[in-house]
């Protein structure tokens, strides 16, 4: 399987891969962490399990998920999944999520997965890739701009946060 490698801000290196069983810890913890900021995801705790992690990366094998692995130094960074899109007619589309370990973020993390998701992707036929991110999520919505997304609506107060009602900012990109 293919992999990545981006130079980031402070002069190392992120290589980017795709998932192992091996990566299903850090993946649970990785999630687990981002949620309990509760600040980035619509969600208040974690329902999976390290076999669910298990089980999703090795459906990746046989079906057209993607979940890849951001390492820095060896050390898990982040990951970034990408999931088709239910409708027969959609099958060119792709659903990414991403998230980035605090102690990782800010020097381009990100930014190397989200480059790689594009490869990956059309290395199996999507050409079209979509995301939503809260309105108040600056650093998310200035790295999915900076890579070519466009923002194609917003869902008004569409989440019910600790700390108010969030709108949705809903984005995509064409990758012909
Ligand atoms: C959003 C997230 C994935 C970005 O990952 P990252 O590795 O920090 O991103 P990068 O360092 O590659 O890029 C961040 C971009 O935002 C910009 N940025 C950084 N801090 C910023 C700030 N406070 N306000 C606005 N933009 C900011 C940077 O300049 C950079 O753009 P550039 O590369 O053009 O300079 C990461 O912050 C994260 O995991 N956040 C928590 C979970 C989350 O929000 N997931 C997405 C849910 S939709």
């Amino acid at each position: 399987m293919s992999s990545w490698e981006h130079s980031l801000k402070d002069g190392r290196t992120v290589l980017v891969r795709h998932a192992k069983p091996e990566d299903a810890k850090n993946l649970y913890d990785g999630f687990g962490a981002v949620v309990e900021e509760g600040k980035w995801l619509p969600t208040f705790h974690v329902n999976a399990t390290v076999a669910d992690w298990v089980n999703w990366i090795q459906r990746t094998y046989r079906t057209r998920d993607i979940l890849m692995i951001a390492e820095v130094d060896g050390e898990y960074a982040g990951h970034l999944t990408l999931q088709p899109e239910e409708w027969m007619a959609s099958k060119h589309v792709a659903k990414l999520g991403i998230i980035v370990v605090k102690e990782f973020r800010h020097i381009g993390v990100g930014h190397g997965l989200m480059v790689s998701s594009e490869f990956a992707a059309k290395q199996i036929g999507y050409f079209k890739i979509i995301l939503s991110t809260f309105h108040d999520n600056e650093v998310a919505r200035a790295l999915y701009e900076s890579v070519g997304y466009r923002t194609v609506g917003v869902r008004k107060d569409h989440f019910n946060m600790d700390h108010g009602f969030i709108d949705e900012v809903l984005m995509e990109k064409l990758l012909v």
